[in-house]
């Protein structure tokens, strides 16, 4: 193979798995426990202008149940303060984040609260039939 054809090949290579990569988007939840989608969070933070991170738990709950998603209730806080428009937080991959809860689940012990939708339930595609 030519050099030329490697560097291509390896450059497809690599724009598969940028494709393969799914960003979180404003829809998808911050809190696991409690639902809460990140634009939920964004508006708040912009109409309710919350001081603390402590107070986005005034959110639908958000940060109240496992605790997991409090640093990033903190950093979306945070990053609303900043001019740049540099967020680190929305280069998060929605699978990756979930499995972050799901290892930190594990490692502290801490459990949703109960009531909320387990996680397998949200990511496994056949629960969402009704046959
Ligand atoms: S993920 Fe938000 S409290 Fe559990």
């Amino acid at each position: 193979m030519e050099p030329f054809d490697r560097q291509f090949v390896e450059s497809i290579n690599l724009l598969r798995l940028f494709a393969s990569i799914k960003i979180m988007n404003l829809d998808d939840p911050v809190c696991l426990c409690f639902h809460v989608s990140r634009r939920k969070v964004m508006s708040f933070i912009r109409v309710e202008k919350p001081t603390r991170g402590s107070q986005l738990s005034e959110c639908q709950g958000a940060g109240t149940g496992c605790g997991w998603c409090r640093d990033l209730l903190e950093r979306l806080l945070e990053e609303s303060r900043e001019s740049s428009a540099e967020m680190q937080s929305e280069r998060l991959s929605a699978e990756d984040y979930a499995a972050g809860r799901a290892r930190y689940l594990e490692e502290t012990g801490r459990q949703p609260p109960p009531g909320v939708t387990p996680m397998e339930d949200l990511t496994d595609p056949a629960a969402d039939r009704t046959d």
